[in-house]
């Protein structure tokens, strides 16, 4: 089973004022379409420190295989989080957003202003998602069918997880 956390990033939920329907949406889909198991869900504002530290405690913690992020992937001054993403991975995983934006031209010009960014922290595969339900929607379904494999071939070689925090260093390796 595939285990999933899903990080909304946004100020205007994160303060209350909007409901966060896209978190939700991921969770469902994953569930439903994936039979991934959905192990934690946070809202954040738009901080990129705030955004780094959750990427990075949950990848760090040995029990999320993948982190979806939705929102702050456009141009608005506060949208870093490609920038905080990059700053986390140590492997980029390009061709995942490229496949997303190539396929969301074909639906609205506006996806060539998603700066949305992948990659992998140690064996967690990290996605940007853009913001609205929709656009989760139009991009999740585009990488669904690769996501199985993914996290399939990060895994190659990983301990069990009790025996993986026996062995400081582990991290990463294959
Ligand atoms: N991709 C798809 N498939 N469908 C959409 O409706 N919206 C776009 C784009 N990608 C969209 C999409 C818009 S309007 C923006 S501004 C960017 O994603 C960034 O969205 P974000 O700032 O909410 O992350």
């Amino acid at each position: 089973m595939i285990r999933v956390a899903v990080l909304t990033i946004s100020d205007r939920a994160a303060r209350g004022e909007a409901e966060d329907l896209s978190g939700p949406a991921i969770a469902q889909i994953v569930q439903e379409q994936l039979q991934a198991g959905v192990v934690w869900r946070q809202v954040v504002p738009d901080e990129q420190g705030l955004i780094e530290a959750a990427l990075v405690d949950w990848a760090e913690s040995g029990q999320v295989d993948l982190i979806l992020t939705t929102g702050g992937t456009g141009f608005a001054l506060r949208d870093v989080t490609p920038e905080a993403t990059q700053a986390v991975i140590d492997r980029p995983a390009p061709g995942i957003a490229e496949a997303m934006r190539a396929a969301s031209l074909q639906v609205t010009p506006h996806a060539m202003l998603s700066r949305a960014a992948a990659g992998m922290r140690g064996r967690t595969l990290i996605v940007n998602l853009p913001g609205s339900p929709k656009a989760v929607r139009e991009n999740l379904a585009v990488i669904l069918p690769v996501l199985p494999h993914a996290v399939e071939l990060l895994q190659q070689g990983a301990q069990p997880v009790a025996y993986q925090h026996a062995l400081p260093g582990e991290h990463g390796a294959t």
